[in-house]
C-alpha cells in the first residue's frame, strides 16, 4: 500500500509502505508490552490465593477465613498487601526518568535491553521468594523494568510507522499489554489449582519468559532512523530509513528529521526546556492524559477483579475466571481500536469510550449499592445479578480498551517533537505510574469506606475527561510526527501558545533554521 498522497495544502505526506520489514520489526518491539501486561494480571490472581495470602500476609488470610467477616467491602485492606502491588510503580517512576536520559544518548533499543534484563532479575527473585522483602524488592527490579520499557517502546513504535498506519502500529503495545494480563490471568486460574499452595511460584516466576523476549527482542531490532540521526549517524539513518519505508525516495521526510535533531541538539537542558511556552500543550498532555487514563478507574479491575469478583460474592475459582473474561474482552477491544484508530481517529474513540465507561460505572455502583447497601452485608446472591455485574464490567472494560488504554500511550508518543520527545515521554509514563500506584495503594481502602460509591468516584472523572478531550485535543490522525507542530497552530487554545515561527506552515524546522520563510504558503 503506498502512503504517499497528498493530505492537503499545508500537511505533507512522505512516501512509504507499510512493508514487512516494519510491520515484524514493530510487532517484535511492541512486544515489550507484554512484560507490562504479565505484571498487571499477575499480582492480584496471586493476592486472591489463600496459600500465597497464608504465607505472606497471614494477618489478611485470617480475615479472609473468618467466615463472620460482616463487612465484606473491608474484607481486604491491608497496607502491606497493596504495598506488594504498588511498590512496583514507584520504582517504573523513578526508571522511567533515569531511561529518558538512555533513551536520548545511547537509542531506543538500549532502554529496552535494560528493561528486560530488570524485568528478568526480579521475576527470579520473586518466583523464589522466602519472605515479604523478596517479593517487594523482586518487584523494585520488575518495575525498573517496566519504566524503561514503556519509556521506549512507544517512541520506538511511533517513529519507525510510516505516519499513516502510526495509530496502528503503536497499538500494537498495547495489544501485547492486553495479551500479557490475559496470559497472567489464565495462568492464574490454573496455578492456583495446584495442589500443595506453590503455584504462585510459577504465577511470579513466569514474569521471565516475556522478559527475555524483550530482551532478545531488542537485540535483534534496528535503531530508529530518528535515533540514530539524533547520534549522529547520517548516512546509516539514511539507508535504514530506505529499507523501512521501502522506496528510494525518503529525501523529504529524511531532511525533516535531520532538521529536527540538529534542532534537537542545540537544546542543552531537556528539562528545563520542557517548561518554555511552546511546549505548554505538550506539557498539558503529558501530565493530563496519563492522569485521566488511571483515572478511569481500570486499574481497579485489572488488579483486582479476582479480589473485587470475591468481594461482591463469587467463590475464588469464579472469581479468577471472570477475570479471564474480562481480560478475553480486553485483547479483542484492544484490536477495534487498531482497526479503527487510523480510519475514525483519536478523539471519536475517546469519547465513545468515555461514554461507554460513564453508562456502565453507574450501573455497577447501582448494583452493587442495592445488594450489598451501606454496611456491605448482601446476604444471598442471586445468579442473575452476578451475571449483569460482570457483563457491565466487560462492557466497561472493552470501552477502556479502544479509547484510554491504547491512546493513553499513542497520543503523547506521537506529539512531542524530537528536541523535547525523550524528556516529555519520560513524564508522560511518570505521571503515568503516579497515578497507578495511587489507585493500587488506595482502591482498597476507598473500596472500604466509599463503598460502591467508589464507581461514581471514577465516574465523575470521566466526565471531567470527556469534556477536556472535547475542548483541547486536536485530532492526530494522518498527520506527520514531525508536522505535529501544526495541530496547535490552529488549535482555538492552543494557538496562542505556539507562536508562528515555532512551527512553519507546511515546514520543516529547516526553514526556520536556514530563514527561507515558511514555503506552501
Ligand atoms: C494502562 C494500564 C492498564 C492497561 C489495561 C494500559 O494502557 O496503562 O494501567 O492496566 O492498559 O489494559
Amino acid at each position: 500500500m503506498a502512503v504517499g498522497i497528498a493530505v492537503g495544502d499545508n500537511k505533507k505526506a512522505y512516501p512509504g509502505n507499510l512493508t514487512p520489514f516494519v510491520t515484524v520489526t514493530c510487532i517484535v518491539a511492541a512486544m515489550g508490552g507484554l512484560i507490562f501486561g504479565y505484571d498487571i494480571g499477575i499480582s492480584g490472581g496471586v493476592t486472591a490465593m489463600p496459600s500465597f495470602l497464608k504465607k505472606f500476609f497471614p494477618s489478611v488470610y485470617r480475615k479472609q477465613q473468618e467466615d463472620s467477616v460482616s463487612n465484606q467491602y473491608c474484607q481486604y485492606d491491608s497496607q502491606t498487601l497493596t504495598m506488594f502491588t504498588s511498590s512496583l510503580y514507584l520504582a517504573a517512576l523513578l526508571a522511567s526518568l533515569v531511561a529518558s536520559t538512555i533513551t536520548r544518548k545511547f537509542g531506543r533499543k538500549l532502554s529496552m535491553l535494560f528493561g528486560g534484563v530488570l524485568f528478568c532479575a526480579g521475576a527470579i527473585i520473586n518466583g523464589a521468594a522466602k519472605a515479604v522483602w523478596m517479593l517487594i524488592l523482586g518487584r523494585i527490579l520488575l518495575g525498573f523494568g517496566i519504566g524503561f520499557a514503556n519509556q521506549s517502546v512507544p517512541l520506538y513504535l511511533s517513529e519507525m510507522a510510516p505516519y499513516k498506519f502510526r495509530g496502528a502500529l503503536n497499538i500494537g503495545f498495547q495489544l501485547s499489554i492486553t495479551v500479557g494480563i490475559l496470559v497472567a490471568n489464565v495462568l492464574n486460574y490454573f496455578f492456583a489449582k495446584i495442589h500443595g499452595g506453590w503455584g504462585w511460584r510459577l504465577s511470579l516466576g513466569g514474569a521471565m519468559v516475556p522478559a527475555l523476549i524483550i530482551t532478545v527482542g531488542s537485540l535483534v531490532l534496528p535503531d530508529t532512523p530518528n535515533s540514530m540521526i539524533e547520534r549522529g549517524q547520517h548516512d546509516e539513518a539514511r539507508e535504514k530509513l530506505r529499507r523501512i519505508r521501502g522506496v528510494d525516495d525518503v529525501d523529504e521526510e529524511f531532511r525533516d528529521l535531520v532538521a529536527a535533531s540538529e534542532a534537537s541538539i542545540k537544546v542543552e537542558h531537556p528539562w528545563r526546556n520542557l517548561l518554555q511556552r511552546k511546549y505548554r500543550p505538550h506539557m498539558t498532555m503529558a501530565v493530563m492524559i496519563p492522569f485521566f487514563q488511571q483515572l478511569t478507574g481500570i486499574n481497579v479491575i485489572m488488579f483486582y477483579a479476582p479480589v473485587l469478583f470475591n468481594t461482591i460474592g463469587f467463590g475464588s475459582n469464579a472469581s479468577l475466571m471472570s477475570a479471564v473474561i474480562t481480560g478475553v474482552v480486553n485483547v479483542v477491544a484492544t484490536m477495534v481500536s487498531i482497526y479503527g484508530v487510523d480510519k475514525w481517529g483519536r478523539r471519536f474513540l475517546f469519547l465513545e469510550g468515555g461514554f461507554q465507561m460513564l453508562i456502565c460505572q453507574a450501573v455497577v455502583a447501582a448494583c452493587i449499592g442495592a445488594k450489598f447497601g451501606i454496611d456491605g452485608n448482601p446476604g444471598e446472591l442471586p445468579k442473575w445479578y452476578a451475571i449483569v455485574v460482570v457483563l457491565f464490567i466487560c462492557i466497561y472494560v472493552a470501552g477502556f480498551a479502544w479509547s484510554w488504554g491504547p491512546l493513553g500511550w499513542l497520543v503523547p508518543s506521537e506529539i512531542f517533537p524530537l528536541e523535547i520527545r525523550s524528556a516529555a515521554q519520560s513524564i508522560n509514563v511518570s505521571v503515568n505510574m503516579l497515578f497507578t500506584f495511587i489507585v493500587a495503594q488506595i482502591f482498597l481502602t476507598m473500596l472500604c469506606h466509599l463503598k460502591f460509591g467508589l464507581f461514581l468516584f471514577f465516574a465523575f472523572f470521566v466526565v471531567l475527561m470527556s469534556i477536556f478531550v472535547y475542548y483541547f485535543l486536536p485530532e492526530t490522525k494522518g498527520i506527520p510526527i514531525e508536522e505535529m507542530g501544526q495541530v496547535w497552530k490552529t488549535h482555538w487554545f492552543w494557538s496562542r501558545f505556539v507562536a508562528d515561527e515555532d512551527y512553519p506552515i507546511g515546514g520543516s524546522y529547516e526553514m526556520t533554521k536556514g530563514g527561507q520563510g515558511p514555503k506552501n504558503v
